[in-house]
């Protein structure tokens, strides 16, 4: 599965990492996204970052790798507006959220930065390997169709 990485992906993976890091260093954006549900505002940024993940895993598999820039500036814009689509008692029927997330919201947010801001090296690094899995693990439940 693994290769090794030729010097422009090492190049990429710098660029990119840091256009990540700077777009959460930003702080607490307004949210862009809103149909007044905000579990499904939420349910569906995280299908854009499930895209997006997978367009990078074919882009690298394609040897495009210029490519993946429009899908690195989509992660780290959707990333911005993961805590603020986890408001206090969001939590419905529909949601798969685990309580958790607000018991250890200092955690939550921390996993939030830090995670999406490697999602894109990592899955770089590795792309058979999905790296958003750790926090679906301890605040997730499981999904019930999956
Ligand atoms: C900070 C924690 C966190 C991070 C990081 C995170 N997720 Fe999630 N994700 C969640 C939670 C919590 C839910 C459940 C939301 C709900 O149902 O209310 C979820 C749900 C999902 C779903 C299901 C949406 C649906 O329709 O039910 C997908 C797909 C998903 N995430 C993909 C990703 C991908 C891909 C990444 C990495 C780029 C990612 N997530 C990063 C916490 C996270």
């Amino acid at each position: 599965m693994l290769r090794q990485a030729p010097l422009h992906l090492s190049i990429m993976i710098i660029v990119l990492v840091a256009a990540t890091a700077t777009a959460c260093t930003t702080g607490s954006a307004p949210r862009m996204v809103g149909t007044g549900d905000v579990v499904a505002d939420r349910q569906r940024v995280m299908k854009l970052q499930g895209e997006q993940m997978t367009d990078i895993q074919n882009k690298i598999k394609a040897d495009n790798i210029e490519g993946i820039a429009t899908n690195a500036e989509v992660l780290a814009i959707t990333s911005m507006q993961i805590t603020s689509l986890f408001p206090e008692g969001s939590l419905t029927d529909k949601s798969n959220a685990k309580p958790e997330i607000w018991v250890r919201w200092g955690e939550f947010e921390a996993t939030a930065k830090n995670k999406d801001q490697k999602a894109v090296a990592d899955v770089l690094k590795d792309y058979g390997r999905a790296t958003c899995v750790s926090c679906h693990d301890t605040f997730r439940k499981p999904l019930p169709r999956s």
